[in-house]
C-alpha cells in the first residue's frame, strides 16, 4: 500500500501545501528531493573535473561511480553495463550507426510502429544506408497493441535486430518484453528496448527481461537529465566502438561519445535513495526495494486509471487509443491518449489547460502510431498521464475539467 503522504513530502513541487494537478508526466516527471540536493551539492562541493588526485576531484569520481553501482544493483546487470548519454534519442541515434558498421544487405532489422520516433527513426535510416531490408511490426489497427503472432511471422534466421517499446508514450499496454526478447533470441536477432514510457511506473531486472538494450530517460524517473542505457556486455563488446580511439576498451565510454555530464551521472543514483526511503522496512536490498515500489506504485496508478478509462470508453464521441480496460494479467500505464469527435485536440488541451489541468496535445513524437490507428496525425491526440505521486483528488479534478471541456 503506498503512503501517499510521504512519497510526496520528498517531492519540493508538493511543498507549502501545493496541488499541482499536473497530468504531463509521461513528457518529464517532477525531480524528487534526493535529486535535487546531490545536484545542488555536486555544484557547491566538487564541481571540478573528476579522477585527479585532490580530494574534491576524487570525491567527484566516486560519485559518479556511485551511480552506476547503485543502477546496476537496481537493474540487475554488471557495473559496466550501464552507461549514460545526454537522451535517450542521442543513444539510440549512437546504437543505430554502430549496428549501421556491423549489418550488410540480406541482413533483416524488425521495428514497430508503436514507438516513439526515437526509437525507430535512427534505426530505419540506418537499415536503408546499410542495404539491408527493414520489416515493421504493425500494430492493431484498432487497439493499437502489437501481437506476437505477428511478430513471429516477419522473424527469421535473417533478423538481426528488432527495436520494440516497453511501453508506447500513447497506447500504455505494456508488452511483454520477456517473451519478445526470447523469440528474438531463438531466432537469433538482438533487441532494443525503449523503456522510456515504463520506466516512470518500475525500475525492472533487465538481467531477467532479457533485452540486449534497455534504454529510459531519467528526467521522467523524477530524476536528472540524462539518458540511462543498459548496454549487454556481450553486444558491447560486438558492436564497433563510437568514441575516441583511445576508449576502445573503456565500456562506459565506448557506446557513449559525449562528454559525461559530471554533475548529473553523480546525481543519477540519487532516486534510489527515494525508492528506498519509501520502501516500508528497507532491509538494504535494493533491487527487492525496486521490486516492491513498482508494485506500490502500479496498483495505486491503476486504481486511479479505471475510473478515467470508463469514463472516456462511454462517450460515444471519445476514441481512446490503447485498450480501455486493464484485463487480467495485462498491466496498462496510467498514459491515455484520446480524441474526440468533431473537436481539435489543441483545443481540448487548452480547455483542460483553462480547468487548471497541466496537460497537452499533439503527436508526441510518435505519429507513426496514431497514423497506425487511424487518427489525423495533424490533429494529434491529449494525452493525460500520471504516476504514483498523483492523488485521487487530481483524478477528480481531471474528471471535472473533462466533463466541462468535452460537454
Ligand atoms: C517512449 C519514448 N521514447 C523515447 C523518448 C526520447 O527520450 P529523450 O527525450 O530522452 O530523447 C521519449 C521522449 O518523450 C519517449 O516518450
Amino acid at each position: 500500500m503506498l503512503d501517499l503522504e510521504l512519497v510526496r513530502s520528498h517531492f519540493p513541487a508538493f511543498d507549502d501545501g501545493k496541488e499541482p494537478r499536473f497530468f504531463e508526466n509521461a513528457g518529464g516527471s517532477f525531480a524528487c528531493r534526493q535529486t535535487i540536493d546531490a545536484l545542488l551539492r555536486f555544484y557547491t562541493e566538487t564541481k571540478v573535473q573528476p579522477y585527479a588526485g585532490y580530494a574534491e576531484s576524487a570525491t567527484a569520481g566516486e560519485l559518479m561511480d556511485k551511480s552506476h553501482a547503485r543502477w546496476a544493483e537496481a537493474l540487475g546487470v554488471a557495473d559496466s553495463e550501464i552507461l549514460f548519454g545526454p537522451s535517450t534519442s542521442m543513444n539510440t541515434y549512437v546504437l543505430a550507426k554502430a549496428f549501421g558498421e556491423r549489418l550488410k544487405p540480406g541482413d533483416e532489422v524488425i521495428v514497430t510502429n508503436q514507438d516513439h520516433e526515437a526509437n525507430t527513426g535512427a534505426t530505419r535510416r540506418m537499415v536503408e544506408a546499410a542495404g539491408a531490408t527493414l520489416r515493421e511490426w504493425g500494430v492493431d489497427q484498432t487497439t493499437g497493441e502489437l501481437h506476437l503472432a505477428d511478430l513471429e511471422a516477419l522473424l527469421s534466421s535473417s533478423t538481426k535486430l528488432l527495436t520494440f517499446p516497453h511501453c508506447s508514450n500513447i497506447v500504455g499496454a505494456e508488452n511483454d518484453v520477456a517473451a519478445i526478447c526470447a523469440l528474438a533470441r531463438q531466432a537469433g536477432a538482438r533487441t532494443i528496448v525503449d523503456g522510456v514510457s515504463y520506466a516512470p511506473h518500475g525500475f525492472v531486472d533487465v538481467g531477467e527481461l532479457g533485452a540486449d538494450v534497455y534504454l529510459f530517460s531519467m528526467y521522467k524517473t523524477y530524476s536528472v537529465h540524462q539518458g540511462l542505457m543498459v548496454l549487454r556486455d556481450e553486444l558491447a563488446e560486438w558492436l564497433p566502438n563510437q568514441s575516441h580511439h583511445f576508449n576502445a576498451d573503456a565500456p562506459r565510454k565506448r557506446m557513449a561519445p559525449a562528454g559525461p555530464d559530471h554533475a548529473q551521472v553523480a546525481a543519477a543514483g540519487a532516486v534510489l535513495d527515494y525508492v528506498e526511503a519509501t520502501t516500508p522496512g528497507y532491509d538494504g536490498d535494493l533491487r527487492g526495494a525496486c521490486e516492491a515500489a513498482k508494485d506500490a506504485w502500479q496498483s495505486h496508478e491503476t486504481a486511479l486509471l479505471q475510473p478515467v478509462l470508463r469514463w472516456l470508453d462511454a462517450r460515444s464521441d471519445v476514441r481512446v487509443v490503447g485498450p480501455t480496460e486493464a484485463s487480467a494479467g495485462m498491466h496498462r500505464c496510467p498514459t491515455v491518449a484520446f480524441a474526440a469527435e468533431g473537436q481539435q485536440s489543441a483545443q481540448v488541451a487548452a480547455g483542460l489547460v483553462d480547468h487548471g489541468i497541466m496537460a497537452s496535445a499533439g503527436d508526441f513524437y510518435a505519429p507513426r502510431v496514431l497514423d497506425g490507428v487511424g487518427l489525423d496525425v495533424a490533429n494529434g491526440v491529449i494525452r493525460v498521464s500520471w504516476v504514483h505521486y498523483t492523488s485521487q483528488a487530481d483524478i477528480d479534478h481531471l474528471l471535472t475539467a473533462l466533463e466541462q471541456v468535452l460537454g
